[in-house]
């Protein structure tokens, strides 16, 4: 079909929908019981940490603390390795949704976070790992938006008002139940926590079996040069 104005015409327009960004989230079904049991071992993730009194936030002044657990609750808590298992899933369906061809995927870490009244979280992504993931067991709705950062450039660039802006982010107000999945190169951070409770969420790492971390990955990089 011939599409155009004018004196000019085209014979072919395509509009390709490039470089998309897909983060799935989902809502675990009946999350009550793991909801509560992550509520009750918080202090266990904890332990060690806040009977040091804790360390004074480095992302936010008015946080008095802002802690990580050990990263491997996934294999000393039975329930979190079945949380892990959900991670899996919602990944693999990130997975096919991107049209990829994954053998499996893993697990590598698994921690819960804790932030105190006041606490942020700063820009960052997940250094090393192929996927993040992240579950919400008790969500205060003014504890922090999960805000993902448009990864297509500066928000320098200057653009006619109300056409395509880079640069925007994209605030996910998670609750109770809720999983995310998504690239773990994308950046992120946490709004700051307003309300008067803890924020708590389970973050989780995922990467490729036989691709990056695992004894079959090649050991040297495939590179050919050709040199005719
Ligand atoms: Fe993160």
């Amino acid at each position: 079909m011939r599409t155009g104005t004018g004196s000019m015409t085209f014979t072919q327009r395509d509009s390709l929908a490039l470089f998309p960004t897909l983060v799935e989230v989902a809502r675990l079904t009946d999350a009550h019981q793991l909801n509560e049991h992550i509520a009750k071992s918080l202090d266990s993730y904890f332990a060690g940490v806040r009977d040091g009194g804790g360390v004074a936030s480095t992302d936010s002044p008015g946080a008095t603390y802002d802690w990580t657990s050990a990263a491997d609750l996934h294999v000393t808590d039975p329930v979190l390795t079945d949380l892990s298992a959900a991670f899996l899933a919602l990944a693999r369906h990130w997975v096919e949704r991107n049209k990829l061809t994954v053998e499996d995927m893993v697990v590598t870490e698994l921690w819960a976070n804790l932030a105190a009244p006041g606490g942020t979280t700063y820009r960052h992504h997940h250094r090393g790992a192929y996927l993040a993931g992240v579950y919400y067991p008790i969500v205060n709705p003014l504890s922090g938006d999960l805000v993902l950062h448009d990864p297509r450039g500066s928000r320098a660039q200057i653009v006619p008002t109300g056409l395509y802006e880079p640069g925007h982010s994209f605030s996910l107000t998670p609750t109770a139940g809720t999983m995310v999945i998504f690239p773990a190169w994308l950046d992120h951070s946490v709004g700051q926590n307003r309300s008067r409770e803890e924020r708590v969420s389970i973050a989780c790492n995922l990467v490729p079996l036989g691709f990056t971390g695992s004894p079959r990955a090649p050991r040297r990089p495939r590179v050919v040069i050709d040199g005719t």
